[in-house]
């Protein structure tokens, strides 16, 4: 059996990058083997293909473009690095995946989400994650956090409705989907979302014997 694929998941600042490295950390200190990386991003073209999308400097992409090229960063990701990772026994911790991609492109932009779907399915080659967690946190207080530490990217910047309808998207799938997707409540403090990962990361490695 591959091993465990794990997703964070969810708007803009809810802490996702700070718990995929406390995770990291947590699984290390166990002898766990795991990889950390992200989305779009984790291989050379999808690591060029990031530099293009966030930048502002394409403001005017249009919302096709934007996800054709987003899936063909996740292609290149899952075929080079996550699967080849799963498949000789490395936990792997990606942020953001597949969920992003309904969020971003089908909720915000208003791309058709059954294309979306299908369209996922071909880049992953139908891979889904064993566990996603939802860092789910009001709109305001997560770009606010997250313009602490940089300037907003092309995507930050979108209007506040924007990032509204993203949230909505991701409680969605989470209602969806409540095997996978577990809902976390990022405004509480980190190390207490730590505590509720790991909680579901235990519970994912029990399952798996
Ligand atoms: N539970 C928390 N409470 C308060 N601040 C937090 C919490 N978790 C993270 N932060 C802070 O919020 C900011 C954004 O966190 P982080 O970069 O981990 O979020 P993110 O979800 O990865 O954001 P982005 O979507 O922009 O990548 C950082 O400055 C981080 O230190
Ligand atoms: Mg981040």
């Amino acid at each position: 059996m591959r091993a465990p694929f794990i997703t964070f998941e969810g708007p803009e600042g809810g802490g996702k990058t700070t718990q995929v490295a406390l995770l990291e950390r947590a699984l290390l200190d166990r002898d766990i083997r795991c990889q950390v990386t992200r989305e779009p991003g984790g291989t050379e073209l999808a690591n060029s293909l990031r530099k293009v999308l966030l930048s502002v400097a394409t403001h005017g992409m249009g919302a096709k473009a934007e996800l054709l090229l987003m899936l063909a960063a996740r292609a290149d990701h899952v075929q080079r690095l996550i699967r080849p990772g799963l498949d000789e026994g490395t936990t792997v911790i990606c942020d953001r995946f597949v969920d992003s991609t309904v969020a971003y492109q089908g909720a915000g932009r208003g791309l058709d989400m059954g294309l979306i779907g299908k369209l996922n399915h071909f880049a992953t080659s139908g891979l889904v994650p064993d566990l996603t967690l939802l860092l789910d946190v009001p709109v305001e207080v997560g770009l606010k956090r997250a313009a602490r530490t940089s300037r907003p990217d092309r995507f930050e910047g979108q209007a506040l409705d924007f990032h509204q309808r993203l949230r909505e998207a991701f409680r969605q799938l989470a209602e969806r989907e409540p095997e996978r997707i577990k809902i976390l409540d990022a405004r509480q403090p980190e190390e207490e979302t730590a505590r509720q990962v790991l909680e579901q990361v235990d519970k994912l490695l029990r399952e798996r014997g």
